[in-house]
């Protein structure tokens, strides 16, 4: 038998968890981002298929290499901001989607975080051929920092292993 500890996730992470909404590539999305947690070292990808006249979010859907929390997080996420405007998904935070989840565990925070990060980043990719709207701050918010492009990722991670491994031994020096 098992000694692990289950987490304590709400019925909600649960049932979103083995039952997720709108999983997947979204084919015809005209804005997606990819981003990772340093926390965890887990990835998200969000799709927003958005209709370029009223700004308004038509479709959207993820792909999540993440956890329990992040899956649950990213399936309500997605479904809050169907139908809605830009504006309106960009001031999402992770504590409303831990709200709508029944809570998130502390020690899975950051698994919202790396949502609204990741749907943050994707609406400000949106907006790089354009004009940015006032409503999107010049400088990265705390969770577009969080959720990490995957090269950046991948050298803040493989840096950090650096330090982690041992020195390595020269079995070729002599003592003269
Ligand atoms: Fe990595 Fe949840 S532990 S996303």
């Amino acid at each position: 038998m098992s000694d692990r500890i289950p987490l304590p996730y709400s019925p909600k992470v649960l049932e979103l968890f083995r039952n997720p909404k709108n999983m997947g590539r979204l084919k015809d999305a005209n804005t997606q981002a990819m981003a990772g947690s340093l926390a965890c070292g887990d990835m998200i990808s969000i799709y927003l298929k958005i209709d370029d006249e009223s700004h308004l979010i038509e479709d959207a859907s993820f792909e999540s290499y993440g956890c329990a929390a992040n899956i649950a997080a990213s399936s309500i996420m997605t479904e809050l901001i169907k139908g809605k405007s830009l504006e309106y998904a960009w001031n999402i935070s992770w504590k409303q989607i831990s709200n709508e989840l029944g809570g998130l565990p502390v020690v899975k925070y950051h698994c919202g975080v790396l949502a609204v990060g990741a749907l943050r980043r994707a609406i400000r990719t949106y907006f790089k051929e354009k004009k940015f709207p006032n409503w999107v701050p010049k400088e990265l918010t705390p969770d577009e920092k969080h959720a990490l492009e995957e090269e950046k990722l991948i050298e803040v991670l493989s840096k950090k292993m650096d330090k982690t491994k041992k020195p390595k031994i020269d079995f070729n020096y002599r003592s003269k």
